[in-house]
């Protein structure tokens, strides 16, 4: 029997597995219809105890682009977590049921315990401002997409990068990869968190951290933008403070490489100014059409279907 694997991290992957991983995402866009019934049979579990709407829909519809059938909840307060029920408890039942599961929480490793419960595969998707392994997927498969690939390039990581668990996902997963030098981006009080900046010296990867966006604009190659993690500030009167510290706006982006691209794990507030989507630079649209690629190509993957 293959062993059982679940995705926690970006790095519970080699780079080798990541990049199978990113070619078969690319055969799957380059051939949908052939991948239409690979997952007959299949059930995906969403067990969603926070918001979310791009990652819980991107994850459905991989399963039904895949030929599978979906269930699940997208609200805690509907499920028997309401009544006090443990994660360890729910993924026991939910093993029962169904062949994978996709597992978000406002807790830090809580989907870390359920998978060392579970009799299925697991999927993190998003647990408190930890990791988001996901979406760093679809990160990296966008950058080599857009790009050609994972090496040799600047990015600038602007807004939360202190509660951002997309940032923290997709600094450690481009740490593993040359010649990537990183710019930070944030007020004092939203820096990267220190264990992080720790690990990128032990590693000997160039970093420097900035709170003008404007300086360091024309040195990049891709301009990764986040929103003010609401839901994770303590008082009210701090977000409301730093919620528009950077509006990126057609007069910054003239600062920019001809080529420089904007990402953004979504959902937007009001760091990115609309008039930029039509900006050929503007990648953030294309990012949600990889995320389903990358989606596809993980369930098949943990599901060991070839
Ligand atoms: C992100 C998340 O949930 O961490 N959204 C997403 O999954 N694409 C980013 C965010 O909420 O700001």
């Amino acid at each position: 029997m293959e062993k059982l694997r679940h995705m926690m991290n970006p790095l519970d992957f080699t780079v080798e597995e990541l990049e199978s991983l990113f070619d078969l995402a690319g055969e799957i866009e380059r051939d949908m219809e052939g991948y239409s019934h690979k997952c007959d049979g299949k059930i995906l579990a969403t067990c969603f105890y926070e918001p979310s709407t791009r990652t819980r829909l991107s994850f459905e519809t991989a399963m039904l682009r895949l030929g599978g059938k979906c269930m699940g909840f997208a609200d805690a307060s509907n499920s028997s977590a309401a009544k006090g029920e443990s994660v360890a408890d729910t993924i026991r039942v939910i093993s029962c049921f169904a062949d994978i599961c996709a597992m978000r929480h406002p807790k830090e490793g809580a989907p870390m315990v359920a998978a060392s419960r579970s009799s299925i595969p697991v999927i993190n998707a998003g647990d408190g401002g930890h990791q988001h392994p996901t979406q760093t997927l679809t990160d990296l498969l966008t950058i080599r997409s857009l790009y050609g690939k994972l090496s040799n390039f600047t990015i600038g990581l602007c807004g939360d990068l202190k509660f951002g668990r997309t940032v923290h996902s997709l600094i450690n997963a481009l740490s593993r990869y040359e010649g990537i030098r990183f710019i930070f981006i944030s007020p004092k009080e939203l820096r990267v968190p220190d264990y992080i900046t720790e690990m990128l010296r032990q590693k000997g990867i160039h970093y420097e951290e900035v709170i003008k966006l404007e300086e360091i604009m024309p040195q990049l190659d891709f301009l990764y933008m986040t929103r003010v993690q609401k839901e994770r500030f303590f008082n009210e009167e701090d977000y409301i403070r730093l919620r528009n510290f950077y509006i990126l706006d057609k007069e910054k982006m003239a600062l920019a490489k001809e080529k420089m691209f904007i990402l953004h794990p979504l959902p937007r507030v009001n760091e990115i100014s609309v008039e930029l989507d039509d900006d050929p630079r503007a990648a953030y649209f294309k990012q949600v059409q990889y995320g389903l690629y990358v989606r596809m190509a993980l369930i098949l993957t943990l599901l060991n279907i070839k």
